[in-house]
């Protein structure tokens, strides 16, 4: 049996052993999506791990995204496939910086991209995705919202709504990354193609897109899409999936530096050592947990009321 088969075999055993589920985000590894339950984004990873019958969430992502299962699932062991991988966006603001914005802006709710920590989305009136930003920020009383952290999200989320959003400046270093100039010369090599791009890319970067969407957004949107060909700004494991799930439909990056370092951190390896020796558990402090979880909770409320009035 080859090395790879083994590695499989070995996380098919200690899944079991763990009464496990394996959830993957979009961006991970081809061979880590393939071994998963679940693939998804964040919002629906949110989601599925409150469903899920397992003892052991083992997540293939980084620390907030675990974190979150963690939050919702107080009953079940959160491990995180690879102890590292962190989302530097989620730690370009502390509790006491939220603190200090509060302070300046009094009168506005908080709304945390759930990209952030989970003392942050403590202090947070509710959380939010890239999938469902806008009906977050539309659902919620006030006309002033803090939006923390991605300053490109909260700009994106400001182009479709009448509420004042005042924006921190944090951004994904992968995203903020892609430049105009490089969607125009994209546009130019492949002038057929539609161009999505995530919410997380620049303003300007967002202009010239068709369409800005969550990631599996962007793949039903492909799916959907009467179009061939599509130039994709984002992180490039997103390819994986939307090559399996349409295939003759071409895909191409706007630039090839689009790779977060994080989410390539996990390989199979680091998921079966993980599992194996029970590692990498990721807790959050009961009193910090709660707080967090109303955040989020408001925020998984207002997802479900949007898919069923898809569904009606
Ligand atoms: P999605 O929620 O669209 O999967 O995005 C998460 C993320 O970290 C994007 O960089
Ligand atoms: Fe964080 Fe950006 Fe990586 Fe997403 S792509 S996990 S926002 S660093």
């Amino acid at each position: 049996m080859s090395n790879l088969n083994q590695l499989k075999e070995k996380i098919a055993e200690l899944k079991e052993e763990l009464r496990a589920v394996i959830v993957a985000h979009n961006y991970q590894r081809p061979e880590v999506q393939d071994i998963a339950d679940f693939v998804g984004d964040s919002l629906e990873l949110s989601r599925k791990c409150t469903e899920v019958d397992a003892e052991t969430i083992a997540f293939c992502g980084v620390h907030f995204m675990a974190e979150t299962a963690a939050i919702l699932n107080p009953n079940r062991t959160v491990l995180l496939a690879e102890g590292s991988a962190g989302c530097p966006m989620a730690d370009m603001i502390t509790v006491d910086e939220l603190r200090e914005w509060k302070r300046r802006y009094p009168r506005a709710a908080v709304v945390c991209y759930v990209n952030s920590t989970a003392e942050v989305k403590a202090e947070s009136d509710i959380c939010c995705t890239s999938a469902n930003g806008v009906e977050v920020v539309e659902s919620v009383p006030n006309d002033d919202i803090l939006f923390v952290p991605d300053q490109n999200l909260g700009h994106y989320i400001s182009t479709q709504t009448k509420k004042n959003i005042i924006l921190y400046p944090g951004f994904c270093i992968v995203h903020h990354r892609i430049k105009p100039e490089q969607v125009k010369l994209a546009k130019k090599l492949h002038p057929d193609a539609q161009v999505i791009v995530h919410p997380e890319c620049r303003p300007e970067v967002i202009d010239l897109a068709d369409a800005a969407l969550s990631t599996s957004q962007m793949i039903r949107y492909a799916k959907e899409s009467s179009h061939q060909s599509f130039i994709i700004g984002t992180e490039e494991g997103l390819l994986h999936r939307l090559r399996q799930e349409n295939p003759g439909k071409s895909f191409y990056l706007v630039t090839d530096s689009q790779i977060c370092i994080n989410m390539k951190k996990t390989t199979l390896e680091t998921l079966a050592q993980t599992m194996e020796l029970r590692q990498n558990m990721v807790t959050v402090p009961e009193a910090i947990r709660i707080k967090a979880k109303q955040a989020v909770d408001r925020m998984l409320a207002i997802s479900y009321q949007v898919k069923a009035k898809e569904l009606d």
